[in-house]
C-alpha cells in the first residue's frame, strides 16, 4: 500500500474529459489495491492563458514539482493556431513544464491491438509483428534552440550537447536490452551537423551495449519504413522534432491516434500524457477516445513500480477493445455504454 501525490493538468479541448476517465481508472486501482492517490488539479495551456494570462502559472509548476507524477490531458486552442502573431501560446506552457522538470526522455510505445487491426489504414499483413517504443528527446533541438523573428526573417536553432544525447541514448539502449535488442537511430546525418553528432556519439556508445544491434536510418527513409515495414522497429531513438512527427505517424499503426500513450521522464519527476492533441472539434462532447490517457495512467503505475496494477489497466483496456466498448474513432458503429 502506497501513497502518491498526482498532479492532474486537464489542459485544453478534450483534455478535461479524457483525464476524467483516466482519473476514474486510477481511483479504481487505488481502491482495489489499497493505495492512496492524492490528486491535485492545476491550469496549463490556453485554459491558463484565459484565466491567468500565462500558459504555465507559477502555482501549477510548484505543485508539479511537489508531486510524484503529473498526468496531463492536452494542450492547444484554435484561437492561437490561427494566429501566428500571438505573443503567448498554449504550447509554451507544456514546453516550459518539460524544461522545468527536465523531462528529457519521451517514451511512446506503439502496440498493435488485434481487435483494431481493421481500423488501421495499413493492410493487416503489413502490421504483423508491430511492437515498438519511440524514445524521443524532449528538451533540446529546434523546440528549445535560440529563436529570432523579425518581419522578414525567422530562425529556430537545432542545437544538441553531448550530455543531452548521451542521457536519453543510455535509456534507449537499456530499453532495447529488455526488448528485442534492436535500436534504430533516426537522424539526418547526410545533411545536419546536429545529426552527425548524434550518430557519432550513439555509435560509440553501442560498444557499451554489445547485446544490442544498432542501425541508423535517415528520417525521410524512416517515415517511409514506418509504413512499408513497420515491424522493422524495436526501439527507435531520435531527436525532438523528428520524434514528434514520427510518433504521430506511428500512432496510426495502432488503429488510432487516440490509442497512443506516453511517458516523459527526467531529472525532476515524470509526466504522463496521451500523444494526441486537444481535438477542439470534439471538446465537451464526451466522444473523444480516452484510451491514450488511460494507458498513460497505466505507464504511470509502472513508473511507480506498481506492476500488477499496470498490468490490470492494460488487460482491462484489451478487454474493452475485444468487447468493442470504445468511442467512435475505434468502433464507429458500436453503441456507447450508458454510464
Ligand atoms: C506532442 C505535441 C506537443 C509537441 C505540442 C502540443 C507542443 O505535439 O507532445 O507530441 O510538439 O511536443
Ligand atoms: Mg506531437
Amino acid at each position: 500500500m502506497a501513497t502518491k501525490n498526482i498532479m492532474v493538468l486537464p489542459g485544453d479541448g478534450i483534455g478535461p474529459e479524457v483525464t476524467r476517465q483516466a482519473v476514474r481508472v486510477l481511483e479504481a486501482i487505488g481502491e482495489k489495491f489499497g493505495h492512496t492517490f492524492t490528486l491535485s488539479y492545476g491550469l496549463i495551456g490556453a485554459t491558463a492563458i484565459f484565466e491567468e494570462g500565462v500558459p504555465l502559472p507559477e502555482d501549477t509548476l510548484k505543485q508539479c514539482r511537489a508531486s510524484d507524477a503529473v498526468l496531463l490531458g492536452a494542450i492547444g486552442h484554435p484561437d492561437f493556431d490561427n494566429n501566428p502573431e500571438a505573443k503567448v501560446r498554449p504550447e509554451q506552457g507544456l514546453l516550459a513544464l518539460r524544461k522545468a522538470l527536465d523531462l528529457y526522455s519521451n517514451i511512446r510505445p506503439v502496440t498493435l491491438y488485434p481487435s483494431l487491426v481493421d481500423s488501421s489504414p495499413l493492410k493487416a499483413e503489413r502490421l504483423v509483428g508491430v511492437d515498438m517504443e519511440i524514445y524521443r528527446e524532449l528538451t533540446g533541438g529546434l523546440y528549445f534552440g535560440d529563436k529570432e523573428r523579425t518581419a522578414d526573417y525567422a530562425s529556430d536553432l537545432c542545437a544538441y550537447t553531448r550530455k543531452e544525447i548521451e542521457r536519453i541514448s543510455h535509456q534507449a539502449f537499456k530499453a532495447a536490452q529488455n526488448r528485442r535488442k534492436k535500436l534504430t537511430l533516426v537522424d539526418k546525418a547526410n545533411v545536419l551537423d546536429s545529426s552527425r553528432l548524434w550518430r557519432s556519439i550513439v555509435t560509440e556508445m553501442a560498444k557499451e551495449y554489445p547485446d544490442v544491434t544498432l542501425d541508423t536510418m535517415f528520417v525521410d527513409n524512416a517515415a517511409m519504413q514506418l509504413i512499408v515495414n513497420p515491424a522493422h522497429f524495436d526501439v527507435m531513438l531520435t531527436e525532438n522534432m523528428f520524434g514528434d512527427i514520427l510518433s504521430d505517424e506511428a500512432s496510426v499503426l495502432s488503429g488510432s491516434l487516440g490509442m497512443l500513450p506516453s511517458a516523459s521522464v527526467g531529472t525532476h519527476g515524470a509526466m504522463f500524457e496521451p500523444v494526441h492533441g486537444s481535438y477542439p472539434q470534439a471538446a465537451g462532447q464526451d466522444r473523444a477516445n480516452p484510451m491514450a490517457t488511460i494507458l498513460s495512467a497505466g505507464m504511470m503505475l509502472t513508473y511507480f513500480e506498481m506492476h500488477e496494477e499496470a498490468a490490470l489497466v492494460n488487460d482491462a483496456s484489451l478487454w474493452a477493445l475485444d468487447a468493442q466498448v470504445g468511442p467512435e474513432d475505434l468502433f464507429p458503429t458500436a453503441a456507447l455504454p450508458q454510464s
